[in-house]
């Protein structure tokens, strides 16, 4: 982590919650499901979660997550022996239950033959526990499993309150010390009725939901004027949520000295580059330069072919002309990142290895120590969809807020093989007439992400008595949660076809259209 990263919104004042993290896959669900209502709370892997790190975190309940390890093994994971001595409600989810067990003085058992992974359901016991209620109206419920171990004896003072066919002890609590630990998994969606868990948690430990994006606008602002104090700001305004969310925060904080510097790389969609300098310059009255540089760009990308030399050339030149005009400000101290909490969340890594890349990503992530910059990141603590909250919060427009994503190499990696301006034109009309449709059909909220590629192919066609022989384009249109994964939206064969009529008719240059019916895995979102 960079040393100059200061939190600027540190939630001290906030009611706070701890998750300790075993490195399941699936912890940034908790704190998804807590924030929802409206509780504040952070994840930290458990070698961080020391004693004087709970002095100082102080937290009001601690949730220990599921992870990969067998609590059984020489050297597995454990918390402090202090959280449970805190005096302060704690639930443990799988490994977490396990580990809770054993250094409460419960045992754990191998889990050969009883091993279970996904559906199943809970049954109540006779004991009821505050943490269930309103679960088990209907008898059972649906929770989804998936350990290994398993209890297979109690710590003293915990009572069984659910067991399913292969977890006796499938949720367990001792209400006087408010300890409770459940063998399945409540914060994924397979468990549908997972978030009352959460909700009575947080009653159980007396959270008054204090986390509101009105009261974070608050305190965000006001840590923005500590931390930047008279000095100057500068960002790379692209147009999507998270930079200009983060703008309209730093705006309100600091007014003018903050200067953003919008990158016009002649790789953007039709209209766009109006659409942003018109909204962010006359509207809102953000200090906004916009550094057209299309010629640049385009020139030096003139020839090339291959995807990943675009996306370096594009990332480099980036990186350059920000450079060149935030230069010409002068005195600039300061760079704002509209970096999110899923990209800060320290993992904890069992496999170890880096990943394999599949595409280098565009960011301006070696802005910073190339200018001598330090980071105002005032989105650091939120999600997605807090920053969407947050957005409509500072006023932007909710179609503005519910955008598509773009990616930062624009339409570069929307045309395969040589990128040329004739193409990038018929490029952009053809999107535009797309999205239009979409649009007109009342798709563009269920749909993650859609866009249109011209490919490098021409084909026949026969238009009137004539024959043409134009380029062909694929249509993509995807459903997603966070990207990771996609699949293609199922559109009707009557709004392909209407579609297909649309763009052959209004942009010339395209005479086949052909939609893409692939998932992510195997293919990726974007053709490049
Ligand atoms: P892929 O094509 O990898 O894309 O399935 C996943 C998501 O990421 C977007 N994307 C990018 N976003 N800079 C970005 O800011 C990039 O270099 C970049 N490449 C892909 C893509 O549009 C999709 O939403």
């Amino acid at each position: 982590m960079n040393d100059d990263v200061i939190a600027p919104a540190h939630q001290a004042d906030h009611e706070k919650l701890l998750i300790v993290d075993f490195g399941s896959q699936v912890t940034q669900l908790i704190a998804r499901r807590l924030r929802e209502v409206n509780v504040y709370c952070e994840i930290h892997p458990f070698q961080n979660v020391t004693d004087a790190f709970l002095e100082e975190y102080a937290p009001r309940a601690v949730i220990l997550s599921g992870g990969p390890a067998s609590v059984r093994d020489e050297g597995a994971p454990r918390p402090p022996k202090r959280i449970f001595e805190l005096g302060v409600p704690v639930l443990g989810i799988c490994y977490g239950q396990q580990v809770m067990m054993q250094m409460l003085g419960g045992r754990i058992e191998r889990g050969e033959g009883t091993a279970e992974f996904g559906r199943a359901f809970v049954s109540p016991t006779e004991t009821r526990t505050d943490l269930f209620d309103g679960w088990f109206d209907d008898g059972r419920e649906q929770v989804w499993m998936s350990h290994g171990d398993h209890v297979a004896e109690m710590a003293p003072g915990f009572e069984v309150c659910g067991t399913s066919p292969h977890a006796p002890f499938a949720v367990i609590a001792d209400t006087d010390r408010r300890f409770y630990a459940v063998q399945f998994h409540p914060e994924v969606h397979h468990t549908p009725n997972g978030r009352t868990i959460f909700e009575n948690f947080v009653r159980i430990a007396g959270f008054t939901g204090d986390w509101t994006m009105g009261a974070y606008r608050e305190q965000a602002v006001a840590a923005i004027r500590e931390q930047v104090g008279d000095g100057r700001v500068i960002c790379a305004l692209s147009g999507g949520v998270d930079s200009s969310v983060a703008a309209m925060l730093i705006h309100e904080a600091v007014g003018d000295q903050l200067t953003c510097v919008f990158v016009d790389h002649g790789l953007l969609r039709k209209g766009e580059a109006e659409e942003v300098v018109g909204m962010f310059r006359d509207n809102y009255n953000l200090p906004l330069i916009h550094a057209d540089e299309s010629e640049l760009f385009l020139e030096k990308l003139d020839g090339v072919s291959d995807p990943e030399t675009k996306r370096k050339i594009i990332g480099g030149l980036f990186i350059d002309v920000f450079d060149k005009h935030a230069g010409e400000i002068g005195g600039a101290e300061f760079l704002a990142q509209g970096t999110l909490y899923p990209d800060v969340i320290e993992s904890v890594s069992f496999s170890g290895g880096p990943s394999v890349t599949i595409k280098s990503h565009h960011n301006v992530g070696g802005l910073p120590e190339k200018m001598g910059l330090k980071l105002v990141e005032p989105l650091r603590e939120l999600f997605k969809d807090e920053v969407r909250a947050l957005g409509v919060e500072l006023g932007l427009p909710p179609s503005f807020i519910g955008r598509h994503p773009f990616p930062g190499p624009g339409l570069a990696i929307r045309c395969p093989g040589e990128i040329t301006r004739p193409k990038l034109a018929i490029l952009r009309e053809a999107d535009a007439v797309y999205i239009d449709q979409i649009r007109k059909h009342g798709l563009y909220d269920e749909i993650w992400q859609a866009f249109c590629a011209i490919l490098p192919v021409r084909t026949v066609g026969v238009m009137g008595d004539g024959r043409t022989y134009d380029y062909a384009c694929a249509l993509r249109a995807v459903t997603s949660v966070d990207g990771m994964t996609a699949d293609f939206y199922p559109f009707t064969h009557e709004f392909l076809g209407e579609t297909a009529t649309r763009i052959i008719n209004e942009v010339r240059g395209i005479n086949r259209v052909t939609y893409d019916i692939t998932s992510k895995p195997p293919g990726t979102i974007e053709w490049e």
